[in-house]
């Protein structure tokens, strides 16, 4: 019977949350969001020579390697089912210069790694980067002249960059350097290459993010840049001007959508997903994963747990997938559930 004092009954009796909760059945029967290994892309770190694997200290449990370790990293890779690989590469301090000339050489560390990775694995993804920074003595993603980071001479270095890079078998151009034009550029001349599958991950929105101290290290830049990357990074407080910079990648030919960092900005990929219904990527940079790392080595927090939940949430932010450090630790834990 009921009692018409009960009001705890009466009003919040038939809007129990928890029942739904109750058992791990019914937990599983009703999670909206699920991590599989699809949704993964490994960012991974190239070095010169041979028989090279060399632990980066501010990111415990990656390391650089040289391009015949790399391609048995794309082995595990495609073993454990994770569809991509990003490449960075740690290029000779004797290669840069201050145009980073380098980037257009067609046998260059990049395309060394591309065209290894192609031949022995060809069913793993390759998306490669045509910024500058790991070809400049600078460490800026563009030419610097003046103490100014030149636009359009940039976008036509690296759209032939791009082609060199879709030569030697990427998949995926992906463009960080966030100069004004790039993606449109990067389509003419793939397409007027030859190259009109090869597609594009616009880093639609990157942000002057201080998330990105340990990445430095791994490629080497961080004792070379001079100043910061304002003038082409967007200011992590703006939002709507994040969604127009992304709207001109998408007009101009973007076939997928990238924003980096991640966590901190999941307001965006979310915001990105419904504008644009194209797929949306997030990358968990370097700074993240160290964090979690850290914090996990001191035993303050359960670094895997911690993992899994970062992962889910960009799921549930709408990305399609992540770019991650920790993709093959998932994609391990995942194959044994
Ligand atoms: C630069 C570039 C950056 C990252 C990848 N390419 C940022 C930067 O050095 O300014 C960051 C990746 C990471 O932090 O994991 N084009």
């Amino acid at each position: 019977m009921t009692d018409k004092t009960d009001t705890v009954d009466i009003i919040t009796g038939h809007r129990r949350m928890r029942r739904n909760r109750k058992a791990d059945w019914s937990r599983r029967m009703v999670q909206e969001n699920r991590l599989t290994v699809d949704d993964l892309i490994w960012p991974i770190f190239v070095a010169p020579g041979t028989n090279i694997v060399e632990p980066i200290d501010a990111m415990p449990g990656v390391n650089r390697m040289s391009v015949d370790k790399a391609v048995e990293a794309a082995k595990l890779a495609a073993d454990l089912g994770i569809p991509a690989l990003a490449t960075f590469p740690n290029v000779d301090i004797s290669l840069r210069d201050d145009t980073g000339s380098n980037s257009l050489a067609a046998n260059n560390l990049i395309n060394e790694t591309t065209r290894a990775i192609k031949k022995a694995v060809p069913n793993i993804g390759v998306i490669t980067d045509v910024a500058l920074d790991p070809f400049t003595s600078h460490g800026h993603d563009g030419i610097l002249r003046d103490g100014e980071i030149v636009n359009d001479e940039t976008v036509a270095q690296i759209a032939k960059a791009a082609i060199l890079q879709a030569d030697a078998g990427a998949d995926i151009i992906a463009p960080s350097d966030m100069m004004d034009g790039r993606v449109g550029a990067i389509r003419r001349a793939l397409d007027a290459a030859g190259h009109q599958n090869v597609g594009i991950m616009a880093y639609a929105t990157k942000f002057a993010s201080a998330f990105y101290g340990p990445y430095r290290e791994a490629i080497g830049t961080s004792g070379l840049l001079k100043g910061d990357k304002k003038t082409y990074y967007i200011d992590p407080a703006n939002g709507t001007e994040a969604m127009r910079d992304a709207a001109l990648d998408v007009e101009e030919g973007a076939d997928m959508l990238m924003v980096k960092p991640g966590l901190p900005y999941l307001d965006i990929c979310w915001r990105m997903k419904e504008s644009f219904g194209l797929p949306v990527f997030a990358y968990q940079v370097s700074g993240e994963y160290s964090q979690i790392k850290a914090a996990a080595a001191n035993g303050w927090i359960d670094g895997e747990r911690v993992m899994l939940e970062t992962l889910l949430a960009f799921k549930r932010a709408g990305c399609d997938g992540i770019l991650s450090y920790f993709a093959v630790d998932v994609a391990r834990i995942l194959s044994k559930r």
